[in-house]
């Protein structure tokens, strides 16, 4: 096999979608659609990837910017595919082999059928291999005219004549070629349709006319090919991604009650049974151990749990960490690296900010940790604070095992409470608390015997 090139057109304006955002940034389950592209591209271990942008390219370039390996190219006026290929001539200067052709808008392709492509031009020597389907409604698409077994050329369905559109099989817009002589074939096409653009289909007919070989792969699955215009496709091409991923799950021992309204992203793990109830979001690259139970309205995003915890309902964990047997909400928010230990408990109306709580430790109504380091067996009342900002930076609270925070209490940061310590109900502290000690700062209460009578008769 000689060297393989990947090319990307992603120049479009994709003026349906009615989007500032770039087309091919709009997410596809969780995933930005040229990234499902690269994905596929990168497992080809291309010697190089060419990126064809244009319309929006700088935004494009921006989101881009972590893949180092890719070469931008700008495509400016956008005068249709053949053109756009053209533009990624200079990055290709010299290159031998083949140059696969993708669409950014086209996210589903599958690694095999890239495989098959790769295959089928090098086997066969060809100058172009094209990537064709048959479909029930092929409105839209190129056409794929054959004499004989062989595809002799490719029609657009606005310059296609009535037999001509009355074909089923369609042309992908994904292509091999042979790098050699691909460009100068390219200068040789002519605008000479509806659209007055410089269509790449035109070169099957002009490799045809030079007697050179030309090659076709039939997908079955016709997913695959499917491109993004609208945000309805790509609402259906996501669903198509998450039904896919849903049923792996199943498949592995997952339950999932409610497949059509869980949002699993294509990079989650899940162990085995673990449930997951309706209307479920587990986003990024979560991992989700076994045993697990995940109730109705939780989102999960780039987080670690681990077995047989259980997160109740309506709860949000971003970027956090559950140990074993933990157990959360409902209504939690773990956010920005907070570490729930194991057997810990967090219950509802609890926000848990850069804070790690320790094994067996307990945190159940409405309390706010922030910057917080909190040890094993350590319980935190209803209603506590930690007041980690002090208007210009943040500040570490540190409680050790087995304390005590009485409710409704603050804790001013930076300050430390010693292991086992006790801090007493409505205190604020200010200064940290040996080991041991109880902390009281409420003022001593004062009965003021007879005072609603009084109030009362001075009020008539
Ligand atoms: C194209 C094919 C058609 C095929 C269909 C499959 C042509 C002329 N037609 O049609 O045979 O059935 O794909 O989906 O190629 N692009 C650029 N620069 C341009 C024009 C397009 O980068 O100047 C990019 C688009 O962003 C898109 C891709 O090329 O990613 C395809 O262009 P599009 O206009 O969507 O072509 P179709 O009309 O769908
Ligand atoms: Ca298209």
């Amino acid at each position: 096999m000689g060297d393989l090139h990947v090319v990307i057109l992603a120049a479009g304006k994709g003026t349906r979608m009615k989007s500032a955002l770039p087309k091919v940034l709009h997410r596809v389950a969780g995933i930005p659609m040229i990234e499902h592209v690269l994905a596929t591209a990168e497992a080809l271990r291309p010697a190089s990837t060419t990126v064809v942008i244009g319309h929006q390219g700088d935004a494009l370039k921006v989101a881009l910017a972590a893949h180092t390996q890719l070469t931008f190219v700008v495509q400016e006026p956008q005068l249709g595919t053949a053109h756009a290929l053209l533009t990624a001539e200079p990055a290709l200067r010299g290159a031998s082999g083949t140059v696969v052709l993708l669409s950014g808008d086209v996210p589903l392709l599958s690694l095999q059928t890239l495989q098959n492509l790769r295959d089928r031009h090098e086997a066969g020597a060809a100058a172009a291999t094209v990537v064709t389907a048959v479909v029930d409604d092929p409105t839209g698409y190129g056409r794929i005219v054959r004499s004989g077994e062989k595809i002799a050329r490719i029609v657009e369905h606005r310059d296609a004549t009535a037999q001509e559109r009355a074909i089923r099989e369609i042309n992908s817009g994904i292509y091999a070629f042979a790098a050699e002589g691909l460009f100068d074939a390219l200068r040789r096409i002519a605008a000479e349709n509806a659209q007055h653009e410089y269509y790449l289909p035109d070169v099957i007919a002009l490799f045809r006319e030079q007697g050179r070989n030309v090659e076709t792969v039939v997908v079955d699955a016709v997913d695959e090919i499917r491109g993004i215009n609208s945000r309805s496709e790509l609402a259906a091409l996501s669903r198509i991604v998450r039904d896919k991923k849903t049923a792996e799950l199943m498949a592995a021992g997952v339950t999932i009650e409610d497949p059509a309204t869980t949002y699993v992203d294509p990079g989650v793990t899940i162990g085995p049974d673990t449930i997951l109830h309706p209307g479920v979001s587990i986003e990024g690259r979560t991992t989700i151990g076994g045993g697990c139970e995940i109730h109705s309205g939780v989102r999960i995003v780039d987080s670690r749990l681990g077995d047989r915890v259980i997160v109740r309902n309506h709860c949000l964990i971003t970027d956090a960490s559950l140990s074993s047997d933990a157990r959360v909400g409902p209504f939690a928010h773990l956010r920005d690296g907070a570490a729930i230990g194991e057997d810990a408990r967090v219950g509802n109306f609890v926000e848990l900010k850069k804070t790690a709580l320790g094994a067996g430790s307990k945190a159940m109504h409405l309390a706010y940790l922030g910057d917080a380091t909190i040890g094993a067996k350590v319980n935190i009342g209803a209603g506590t604070i930690t007041c980690n900002y002090d208007g210009a930076a943040k500040n570490p609270t540190t409680i050790e095992d087995g304390a005590f925070i009485g409710s409704d209490s603050q804790l001013i940061a930076p300050v430390t409470i010693g292991k086992g310590a006790y801090v007493g109900s409505g205190s604020t502290i200010r200064q940290d608390v040996p080991a041991g000690a109880l902390a009281v700062s409420a003022g001593k209460q004062r009965n003021l015997e007879g005072w609603v009578a009084k109030k009362k008769r001075n009020r008539s």
